[in-house]
């Protein structure tokens, strides 16, 4: 293994691109809003489409509106290392989720060109659409299992936002903002890609280092489960009598989650959503829906957990019936040891100390896993590791060194000359 090139970054504009952003959608608690393809996000798009025109690189989008801005090497017949994460996030959420990967990879593209480098395979910085799932559409990562071909088209398309606007709709509206842009086929494989991203956990924290080399994402299930019961009056009708399905909703839960108390505490049980029809004061609720995130690192173990809840909701719950729908489902994805080992040895040349460690939250890596030759993700640390909330935190100092890690893993891969 070569001991790899340093490409110097410039921190002062790669920490004043991450304020930029942070005021795009900011919200009032310190985060951001910035729902996928929605104004704010299209408008951090435009900054990023802005940047790039100045410096000169080529500005694509796809049929899932992903963005991918390409610095060109001295063979375009080789395939290219890419980078990249997403500019959207969950509802009132942090600063620094998805949206840190893209400036760090955007970063290295201007350093490249702050040298003139020359580098034999093409370098392009990726922008995966609505990677937030349940934020604005059910589905995560969206734009990035289109381009991967790993889930079915047609539906992901047609899933719709709680406005009724479809996925196809919100990315039809993104074309028509900026028409000019050159188009990508779906699918073009990648030499490597790698995602910076904060960790959303604390073990990098809690045991000092700087660096996390990501060695594989845990696996993901989503399911919608609806509880059907009977609507009744609320003040005539006695407990006796009654098919309350928001009742048998919470018993159910109160089993599912139960269910998932193992030893260890790896399996992770989310209800995150939850909607109670018809909604009134004065109606005993006919009908109640909500959604269960379940991850695991081990598939066996999210078979085994499913099978369990299905059995569960095959019981009824408290005279109701209950009917679980997968959504989606992401499997555990381990990635290539030559690129750990790659992300570990550049850590350890720029003096960070490094740790290997499992993602428990998913990542459009997952998908682009699929199709390339080699995926690798490299975490930083976010305070306490709160994430998915507006008080996320990375420091200025933890970006700029997992930017100098992922630079030079890249300027590696992409055979920066010089
Ligand atoms: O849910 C996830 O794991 C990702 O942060 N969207
Ligand atoms: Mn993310
Ligand atoms: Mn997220």
């Amino acid at each position: 293994m070569s001991d790899g090139p340093f490409l110097p970054i410039d921190g002062a504009r790669l920490i004043g691109r991450q304020r930029i952003m942070d005021a795009v959608g900011a919200t009032r608690g310190g985060g951001v809003h910035r729902l996928a393809l929605g104004p704010a996000d299209t408008e951090a798009r435009a900054l990023l489409i802005g940047w790039a025109c100045a410096r000169g690189f080529t500005v694509e989008t796809d049929e899932a509106a992903n963005l991918f801005f390409t610095r060109p090497g001295r063979d375009p017949g080789l395939l290219p290392v890419a980078m990249g994460s997403h500019t959207d996030s969950q509802p009132h959420a942090g600063r620094f989720d998805g949206m840190t990967g893209v400036l760090a990879a955007f970063e290295v593209l201007e350093a490249l060109e702050d040298r003139n480098a020359s580098h034999e395979a093409p370098v392009i910085c990726a922008v995966w659409t609505s990677e937030e799932g349940g934020a604005r559409f059910p589905h995560g990562t969206i734009g990035s299992s289109l381009y991967a071909a790993t889930r079915d088209k047609a539906a992901m398309m047609d899933q719709t936002d709680n406005q009724g606007i479809r996925f196809a709709e919100a990315v039809a509206g993104f074309h028509a903002a900026f028409p000019d842009l050159k188009r990508r086929e779906p699918g073009g494989r990648f030499a490597a890609f790698l995602e910076l991203h904060i960790e959303q956990a604390r073990a990098l924290q809690d045991s000092g280092n700087r660096i996390g080399v990501v060695t594989a994402i845990q696996g993901l299930r989503r399911y919608r489960v609806s509880v059907t019961g009977e609507e009744a009056h609320a003040g005539t009708t006695p407990r006796l009598h009654r098919r309350d399905a928001l009742n048998g909703a919470t018993a159910l839960i109160a089993a599912l989650r139960a269910a998932c108390l193992d030893e260890a505490d790896l399996l992770r049980f989310t209800v995150g959503q939850m909607s109670v029809l018809p909604g009134s004061a004065a109606v005993v609720p006919g009908r109640v829906e909500f959604t269960i995130d379940l991850r695991h690192p081990e598939r066996q173990i999210l078979d085994g957990t499913t099978a369990e809840f299905r059995r569960l909701a095959a019981l009824g719950a408290e005279g109701c019936e209950a009917a679980i729908e997968e959504m989606s489902r992401s499997d555990p994805t381990v990635f290539a040891d030559p690129l750990v080992e790659r992300i570990d040895a550049a850590a350890r040349r720029r003096g960070y100390p490094a740790m290997r460690l499992v993602s428990g939250a998913n990542h459009d890596a997952a998908n682009i896993a699929r199709l390339s030759g080699q995926t690798g993700m490299i975490f930083i640390p976010c305070l306490d590791g709160i994430s998915h909330n507006e008080k996320e935190t990375a420091s200025d100092a933890d970006i700029l060194a997992g930017t100098e890690v992922l630079a030079d893993t890249v300027a590696d891969l992409a055979g920066l000359w010089g």
